[in-house]
């Protein structure tokens, strides 16, 4: 069995992080989300790794799997432009063969484990496999109609009347049947190939479906918010206590806190969960709980909680600075007399609530 992940696309919904950093690659608790896809497929026992990328950030996805823990065989297949799901699959028809695959959204974060479902795969050869998490609102999401065995009955990509809350999760199981439903089908209202419609193909010629709903979190980081609360839930569940840098005798580290190697924490408080990465300086300051600050920046006099902030940002004497998402190399720092004026210098599609 191999596995595809997908890391094309165009990642618009993030910007302006995703102009200069792949979606996939988007931190969570100082981890690229597409690490944590890697750590679930290790489980898996799969070796043979197809991934998908798009031209303008091929070479960064390149260079985030070229540290390789997991020893995987990595393909790497260029998409040309973003057709779609199903698109990405033809691209990858020569490296998949004729070997059933697990196909992976490299931007989806889940709080459990896929061993099961890939064992159940195996085991009972359906044509596919889905997972499904019920939701409010499933309309931006590929939605499933089940019965009560969970054999899939009916799927629709993005429907503005949702026939159930079950939405997809972006991690599917496939026998080579796959192949032939794709090329049956013709680009959807918004102009891909939806692997959805690939699915709902197999149904339609009467193959065997099976779903299963996901009880753990499910996290599609494709808003500012929805980062922050995977940020949140990982910190939460996955961070352990690791004081690898400096605290000075004026500072307090309390909880489970992530010190990275040569980060220092001087007449502070870091009140986890939380991460702070390597070569970070933490001076005068509080960190508040769930927060992940990136490598090499400079937070001074600041207080700051419920947010991430990437690589070389720096943050100086800001009062207070909570539920924000703080770009790499970015600077937030507060005029040095008592003025009400802002001097911004705001790049593309960024949001500033004051
Ligand atoms: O996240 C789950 C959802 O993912 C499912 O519920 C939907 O049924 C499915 O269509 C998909 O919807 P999105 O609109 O969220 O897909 P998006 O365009 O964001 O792409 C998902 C991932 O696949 C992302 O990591 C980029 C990559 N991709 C996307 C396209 C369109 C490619 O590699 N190539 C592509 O052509």
């Amino acid at each position: 069995m191999k596995a595809l992940v997908l890391c094309g696309g165009k990642g618009t919904r993030l910007r302006p992080l995703t102009y200069t950093l792949p979606k996939q690659l988007v931190p969570v608790a100082n981890r690229p989300i597409l690490h944590y896809v890697m750590d679930q497929i290790e489980s898996t026992g799969i070796k043979d790794i197809g991934v998908i990328i798009a031209p303008e950030t091929g070479e960064r996805i390149k260079e985030a799997l070229s540290v390789n823990p997991w020893q995987f065989n990595f393909t790497f297949i260029l998409q040309e432009e973003p057709k779609g799901l199903a698109h990405a699959v033809m691209v990858a028809r020569e490296f998949l063969g004729d070997d059933p695959f697990l196909m992976y959204l490299g931007d989806n974060l889940i709080g459990q484990s896929i061993q099961g479902f890939v064992e159940e795969f195996r085991t009972s050869r359906p044509e596919a496999l889905i997972l499904l998490k019920p939701i409010p609102d499933p309309r931006m999401f590929g939605v499933a109609e089940v019965d009560r065995g969970g054999n899939v009955l009916r799927l629709v990509e993005k429907p503005k009347e949702p026939p159930s809350n079950l939405a997809l999760v972006g991690i599917y199981l496939f026998s080579p049947a796959i192949h032939e439903a794709i090329s049956r089908i013709k680009p959807s209202f918004r102009g891909e190939l939806e692997i959805t419609d690939a699915i709902q193909a197999l149904l339609d010629a009467g193959k065997r479906v099976r779903s299963h709903v996901l009880e753990g979190w499910w996290l599609d980081t494709g808003k500012k918010d929805d980062l922050l609360e995977a940020n949140r839930v990982v910190l939460d569940e996955l961070v352990a206590c690791a004081l690898e840098g400096e605290v000075d005798e004026q500072s307090k580290v309390v909880g489970r806190v992530r010190l990275e190697s040569g980060a220092q924490v001087e007449r502070s408080t870091v009140r986890g969960p939380a991460v702070i990465g390597a070569g970070t300086v933490i001076r005068d300051s509080f960190i508040g709980p769930y927060t992940s600050v990136g490598r090499g920046c400079l937070i001074e006099g600041t207080a700051l909680e419920h947010s991430v902030v990437l690589d070389g940002a720096r943050l100086v004497n800001v009062e207070r600075l909570e539920d924000s998402v703080i770009g790499r190399n970015a600077v937030v720092a507060a005029a040095k007399q008592n003025s009400k004026a802002l001097r911004l210098m705001i790049g593309d599609d960024a949001e500033v609530n004051i």
